[in-house]
This record gives C-alpha cells, structure tokens and sequence, in this order.
C-alpha cells in the first residue's frame, strides 16, 4: 500500500521567503519544502514504520560521501539542486531537528515519502496566515511513464490513462491557484508545471545526453515494491538513465529538470550587491 502511494502522490510545493535573520547570511532567501519521496531529505528516516525509507544503500551513491540520506535518489533531490543554484545549503528535514530549534527560521524541508496530498492542503492557507506570501507548487509529472507503471503495459508504454489523470489533476491545481491569488491578499502562487518538461525528458533522452528513460538504473523489483534494495544490480553508467529506481528520476535527471524549473522560475537574476 505505502509503495503504491509513493508511485502516485508526487506532489511538491517549495515556499520561498526573504530572510528577515541576520544569522541566515548569505542567504537572502529560506525555502520550506513540502513534498513527497521526490523531495524526502530523509524524514522517513525518523518514521519508525515507514516502509518508504531509502537509507540503505545504493541510495545515495552519487550523493556527497557516497551517503545513503533517506533521499529517493543515487544522488541530489531536484530541491538539492535548486538550493545549490541559489546558493543556500539545503533545507534539513524537519524530524531531524530538536523541538523548539531556531534552525527552523532557516528554512525546513516536510517532504515524506509516501506522503497524501489531502492534509497538506490545508497547511497552505495556515502558511500563508503565518505571512508566507511566494509558494510555488509544483506539479504532477508523467506518472504513466515512470518504469512502476510501464511494467503494467503489454509492451512496457506509458499508461495514457494516468497520464490523462496526472493532466487533469495539475489543470485543477493551476485554476486553484489562479484563484488563491486573487482572494488572499498579496499571494503569489505559482504552478511549476513539471509535466511536459518531465514528459520531454522521457520521450528525448537523447536530446538530454540520457540513453534510457523506459526502466531504472537499479534493476529493481517491481512486484516487491521498485525500490533499489541493497540486493538489486545496478547500470553501468548511472547517467544515461533518466530513473534511477521504477519511481524517481536519477541524479543527473534532476539535474535537467532543476535547470529548467529554475530558470522557468527565476528567469531574471537577482539584482548584484552594490559595488563600494
Ligand atoms: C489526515 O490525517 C489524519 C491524522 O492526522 C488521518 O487520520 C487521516 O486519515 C488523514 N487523511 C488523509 C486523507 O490522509
Ligand atoms: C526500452 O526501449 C527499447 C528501445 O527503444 C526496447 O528495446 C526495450 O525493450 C525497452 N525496455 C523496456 C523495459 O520496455
Ligand atoms: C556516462 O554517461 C554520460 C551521459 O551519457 C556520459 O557523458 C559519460 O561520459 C559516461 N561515462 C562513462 C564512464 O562512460
């Protein structure tokens, strides 16, 4: 059931607001992430009966000292990447902090993998009452197309139906936005509509310097779960696979996709301190 829900629930939402904490220098900007396992930073490490963890090698393999850090990834979470280009590390994972933290004002990261859509949702509106003005939500991908689903296919094609479902559900998600944008005072929601960049990636992986994007680096196990267990054989060469496991995209897939979120997001640079 857990397994099943990670394939399904990919839903993302970065809030971005300017610092207002001296100690947060350089950084002019904290990000709190809610997510699921595309955006784990290891909270379901702290989950006593997740069955979604990915602490255990070949998770991590890419990753800075070769760490297995509950990421759903060989190496670095699209939101890795987006902080590196920001210039600001990483937010950690919120049940990696003690309670009552001040590295909370810092920017934290929600994201659990296995994680419902239906909670969070409220959560928004609470945030915005707490004075978070700038969220970007990110939406579905091209969930017919990850490996999990392909294997439910005769010939190992994408399912156009969830597909079709994945399309709806981020055109809802657009409409809401707009709306929220115009009802709550000085909101500024944006979509990050992942799909056709996502959809790009699998259907020309050439074009990307990928070979494969129809099943995973990890030669996973898809009736027992797809993710990568420590027993599965891996690819040779990590980077030609735009999957690392039969759910979530591969280092060097994230990196694609941050290139282009982030420059969809943040097209013109901030302004360059003043010169003394
Ligand atoms: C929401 O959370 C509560 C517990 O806090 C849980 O019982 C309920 O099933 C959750 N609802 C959904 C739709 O996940
Ligand atoms: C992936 O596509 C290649 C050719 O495009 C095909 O030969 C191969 O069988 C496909 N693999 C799977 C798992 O569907
Ligand atoms: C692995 O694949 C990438 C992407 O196609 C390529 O740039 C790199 O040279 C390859 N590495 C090796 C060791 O073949």
């Amino acid at each position: 059931m857990t397994m099943q829900r990670i394939a399904f629930i990919v839903l993302i939402a970065t809030i971005v607001v300017p610092s207002k904490e001296a100690y947060a220098a350089p950084a002019s900007l904290v990000t709190f992430v809610f997510g699921d396992s595309l955006t784990d930073v290891g909270n379901n490490n702290y989950l006593r009966y997740s069955l979604a963890r990915s602490n255990y090698p070949w998770y991590g393999i890419d990753y800075v000292g070769r760490q297995a850090t509950g990421r759903f990834c060989n190496g670095r979470t699209v939101g890795d990447i987006i902080s590196e280009k920001l210039g600001i590390p990483p937010p950690p994972p919120y049940l990696s902090l003690a309670q009552g933290d001040d590295a909370i004002l810092n920017g934290v990261n929600y994201a659990s993998g296995g994680a419902g859509i239906l909670n969070d949702t409220g959560l928004y509106f609470r945030l915005h009452k707490l004075g978070a003005r700038t969220l970007i939500f990110h939406g579905l991908g091209p969930l017919g197309c990850i490996p999990s689903q392909r294997v439910k296919s005769k010939k190992g094609e994408c399912l156009k139906q969830v597909n079709l479902w994945m399309q709806q559900f981020n055109s809802r998600v657009n409409n809401l936005i707009v709306s929220l944008n115009r009802h709550l005072p000085n909101a500024q929601f944006a979509f990050a509509d992942a799909y056709p960049a996502v959809l790009d990636l699998i259907q020309n992986p050439h074009t990307y310097g990928f070979k494969i994007s129809n099943t995973s680096c990890c030669n996973v196990d898809t009736s027992i779960g797809g993710l990568c267990l420590p027993n599965s054989k891996l690819c040779t060469n990590r980077s030609e696979y735009v999957f690392w496991d039969a759910f979530h995209p591969s280092d060097a897939a994230n990196a694609v996709l941050a290139d282009k979120l982030f420059n969809s997001l943040f097209a013109s640079p901030p302004a360059p301190p003043p010169v003394h």
